[in-house]
């Protein structure tokens, strides 16, 4: 009786395992809180981006990215948004990559959703 109880487990175990699908393993949780330029997107431009994106620019970057305004600009005008989100090392932003955490991806990507709003 043991043994069968102990192999019901193992098997439950296993296939509780093998029926993961895609969507259990990637955290879906939405970003509930609206987006702010203040809260949320200046900190991620600050700490990856303005260390070329300053004024004036540093190593050949086109534009400084240090307000509300050069960075809504840069998402409308510029593909930030599509510059942060390429796989393409040779076109990815941070200059020459590694890509950004996905999070904060995904956070600029509902900033614009949200409006762009500056707080
Ligand atoms: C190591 C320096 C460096 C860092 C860090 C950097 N960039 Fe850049 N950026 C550049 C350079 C150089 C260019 C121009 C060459 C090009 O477009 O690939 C550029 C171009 C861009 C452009 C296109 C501008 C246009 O008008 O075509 C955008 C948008 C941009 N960067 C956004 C960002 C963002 C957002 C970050 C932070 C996540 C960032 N960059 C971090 C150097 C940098």
């Amino acid at each position: 009786m043991k043994t069968l109880f102990l192999t019901l487990v193992i098997v439950g175990f296993l296939f509780s395992c093998t029926n993961a699908s895609e969507e259990d393993l990637i955290d879906t949780t939405p970003i509930e809180d609206i987006v702010t330029y203040a809260d949320d997107v200046k900190s991620i431009i600050d700490n990856n981006c303005i260390f070329c994106h300053s004024n004036p620019p540093e190593n050949g970057a086109p534009m400084p990215l240090l307000t509300y305004y050069q960075v809504k600009d840069a998402v409308e005008n510029r593909g930030l948004i599509s510059r942060i989100s390429s796989e393409d090392l040779a076109f990815v932003m941070p200059f020459g990559g590694p890509r950004l955490p996905q999070n904060l991806i995904d956070t600029v990507i509902k900033w614009q959703t949200d409006g762009l709003l500056e707080e």
